[in-house]
């Protein structure tokens, strides 16, 4: 259950939007930030605070990469796999973070440190490879520089 200063906060926030639905990605996004994850319990509680139904809801956090409906690490590393960073390298950069962190993509590492996930397009085109720790952009992707990211985002984290 969430605190009632974030429930009214994000009262503020959907009456403050044109229309309710407006404000669903923000709603889900807090309820992530708050439970780690978009829990069942989360998409009633933003079904409830948005006067969406369950469905609704999930339909929506389906849709967007950045919603997890499942548990993730405290960091989830998006890798872009479209097609400019995939010209220049992605794949290469993805596989080599699996092997570095010893998971296949779509899984969490058994620290529960990384969750490492392919994604679409981060709007990074012209810095490929890219990819987005947490909030965080990193383009000109190199095996080097993948290392040196991962020790400074553990090296935070610990
Ligand atoms: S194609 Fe990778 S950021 Fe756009």
């Amino acid at each position: 259950m969430i605190p009632e200063s974030l429930k009214t906060e994000l009262q503020a926030r959907i009456a403050a939007a044109i229309t309710p639905r407006e404000a669903a990605v923000d709603v889900m996004k807090e309820l992530q930030r708050h439970y780690g994850w978009l829990t069942d319990e989360a998409v009633g509680e933003a079904a409830e605070l948005l006067g969406l139904t369950s469905l609704q809801v999930e339909e929506l956090a389906t849709f967007y990469e950045m919603i997890y409906r499942r548990p993730v690490g405290k960091r989830v590393i998006h890798v872009c796999d479209s097609i400019s960073c995939w010209a220049v390298g992605g794949e290469t950069m993805l596989a080599h973070l699996a092997r570095r962190l010893g998971v296949e993509p779509g899984e969490t590492t058994g620290d529960g440190i990384f969750t490492l996930l392919p994604c679409c397009c981060l709007g990074n085109c012209g810095e490929g490879p890219t990819m987005m720790v947490g909030d965080t952009l990193y383009g000109r992707l190199t095996l080097e520089s993948i290392d040196e990211i991962l020790a400074r985002e553990r090296a935070v984290i610990s």
